[in-house]
């Protein structure tokens, strides 16, 4: 890989939690990293405070779900720099309502929909609109945030040692998102595989966001580290993969 002071990554959903933690890491190593958010008084005010601690960010707008945004982000990256190094497909949401075992009796379409659209049918537009300028990279990277709830292994292992702690949490619309995030992983990285690109699906782990809760385990700065690991990856590292902290997870 380029010495890091060379790469320029883009991070979705950087105005708070693992996005703003992973984008201050990523910047901590050399790299530029623009920071995507979907209001410009939030990412700007973000972008200020990495860079008054003394970080290379900028600040753009993106609405991950707007195809006009990705557009005229895509041109801007490609004006500035002519390429891009490490794509992170960190921005998602969870639709609280539908938590429970009894979700996927209830679950509605528009809870469905919506949530697909932020947390699928956008990773994979912009994905594909970028594809291009991370072609132009020397070795590109790219990392979509995933979760062990979207593991089908997990959410069938009820009665498996190890997985049950996800017998009854089971909000489907998210997990049904991230296990089709996985498959897009998957046949991208596939896509790419005789290529420099490497394509992963990371798990942040349980952590201490806006959407993990006060009760996750784990602290934003852990957070951050698989997320910043399968970006930084050398040459040698996995790709089509499914990981926490260095762990391959079961699909
Ligand atoms: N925290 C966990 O325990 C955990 C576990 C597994 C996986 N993950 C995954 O990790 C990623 C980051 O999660 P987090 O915990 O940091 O969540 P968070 O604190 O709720 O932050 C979510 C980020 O996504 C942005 N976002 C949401 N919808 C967007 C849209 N339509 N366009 C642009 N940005 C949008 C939010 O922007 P606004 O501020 O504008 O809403 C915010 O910056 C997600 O993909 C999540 O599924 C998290």
């Amino acid at each position: 890989m380029a010495a890091r002071t060379d790469l320029v990554a883009l991070v979705t959903g950087a105005n708070r939690g693992l996005g703003l933690e992973t984008s201050r890491q990523l910047a901590a190593e050399g790299v530029t990293v623009i920071m995507a958010g979907r209001e410009w008084a939030a990412i700007e005010a973000a972008a200020e405070g990495l860079r008054s601690e003394g970080h290379a960010v900028l600040p753009a707008v993106l609405e991950v779900t707007d195809g006009a945004q990705i557009e005229a982000l895509r041109k801007k990256i490609e004006a500035d720099f002519g390429r891009l190094d490490i794509l992170i497909n960190n921005a998602g949401i969870i639709t609280g309502e539908h938590f429970g075992e009894n979700s996927v009796r209830h679950i509605a379409g528009d809870a469905l929909r919506q949530t697909f659209e932020v947390n699928l049918f956008a990773p994979i537009a912009l994905t594909q609109a970028l594809l291009p300028l991370i072609e132009k990279a020397p070795a590109g990277r790219i990392v979509n945030l995933s979760s062990i709830l979207g593991s089908l292994t997990v959410n069938r292992g009820w009665d498996q040692p190890g997985f049950s702690d996800y017998a009854d949490f089971k909000p489907t619309a998210y997990d049904a998102s991230k296990a089709a995030l996985n498959m897009f992983t998957v046949h991208l990285a596939a896509a790419l595989r005789d290529t420099n690109i490497k394509v992963n699906a990371a798990h942040p782990g349980w952590v201490k966001t806006d959407l993990g809760g006060d009760a996750a385990p784990m602290e934003v700065v852990d957070g951050a580290k698989t997320s910043v690991a399968l970006a930084l990856l050398d040459a040698d590292g996995p790709t089509g993969e499914f990981i926490h902290l260095g762990e391959e997870l079961p699909w």
